[in-house]
């Protein structure tokens, strides 16, 4: 009788994977055991952590995760920061699936795998989720470009979602007559500025006149008007994205 399978030891070292109740996240999503950095997590940290974490890392970050030997020295803290805390990345983003397949990967050791393993390739057959849309991680999947070009927050990805809740309605920036003439309803509103010019910095975080507001720098007012501020890591995710050139998209 062949009752300890392979299949089963790692099964009982997965278990063993502390914080999140009776079942581990990969149960949870139906994740097979076998995941490994070049099948499964570097499309993850592609995706997610390269726009900073390149190396030489870039917008603050400390440390870069740009390989398998940086993201191994590491895992522990992508761990923490991108599952457990989600304090990573500062603007969020990373899917439930995401959160699964890394956990289980560190569970595992964070095994290496096969460097000629895509995303595709090396999987069982039941890890085929149907519910992972094609462009779900929204990068270039294939493992032999080294290094995709890192993807900065965009206006109408990361900042407009937080004007719309913050800024950008009747009374405040939006609506027929928007408050000091800036309109943040859309991006060309945020380009033209309001009575107080340009809010742009011209791609320097530190001289853009929507950063002051946001940290009520100089003495400036806080925005939004009477607070509370931002979140810190919707300011940075806001700095970065200055920094990067203000994208639209
Ligand atoms: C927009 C830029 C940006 C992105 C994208 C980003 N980070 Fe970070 N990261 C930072 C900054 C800034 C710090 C330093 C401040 C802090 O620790 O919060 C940091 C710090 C870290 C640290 C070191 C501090 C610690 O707690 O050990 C880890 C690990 C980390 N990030 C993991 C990740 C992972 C994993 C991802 C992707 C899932 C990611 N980061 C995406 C900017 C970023």
């Amino acid at each position: 009788m062949m009752r300890w399978t392979m299949g089963g030891l790692a099964l009982l070292a997965l278990s063993g994977c502390p914080g999140f109740g009776d079942k581990t996240l990969a149960e949870l999503e139906g994740i097979s055991d076998d995941v490994t950095y070049h099948a499964d997590i570097r499309p993850i940290l592609e995706a997610r952590c390269f726009p900073c974490h390149t190396d030489p890392p870039k917008f603050g970050a400390p440390n870069p995760i740009a390989n398998y030997d940086q993201a191994f020295g590491t895992s522990q803290r992508i761990l923490v920061r991108a599952v457990q805390e989600g304090t990573m990345p500062p603007g969020g983003g990373v899917t439930g699936e995401e959160k699964a397949l890394i956990e289980a990967w560190v569970s595992a050791g964070a095994p290496e795998g096969d460097p000629a393993a895509g995303p595709d390739m090396a999987i069982e057959p039941d890890m085929a989720e149907p519910d992972a849309g094609p462009d779900d991680l929204g990068v270039d999947m294939d493992p032999s470009v080294d290094m995709a070009p890192p993807a900065p927050p965009t206006w109408d990805d990361d900042v407009r979602p937080v004007m719309d809740m913050s800024c950008a309605f009747p009374g405040c920036h939006g609506g027929g007559m928007p408050s000091s003439n800036l309109d943040l309803t859309t991006y060309a509103g945020f380009i033209a500025g309001g009575f107080g010019g340009d809010l742009t910095g011209e791609g320097d975080p530190a001289r853009s006149g929507f950063v002051d507001r946001l940290r009520a720098r100089d003495g400036l007012p806080l925005m939004p008007q009477g607070g509370p501020s931002l979140d810190e890591d919707i300011i940075v995710m806001i700095e970065t994205w200055i920094a990067a050139g203000f994208p639209e998209n």
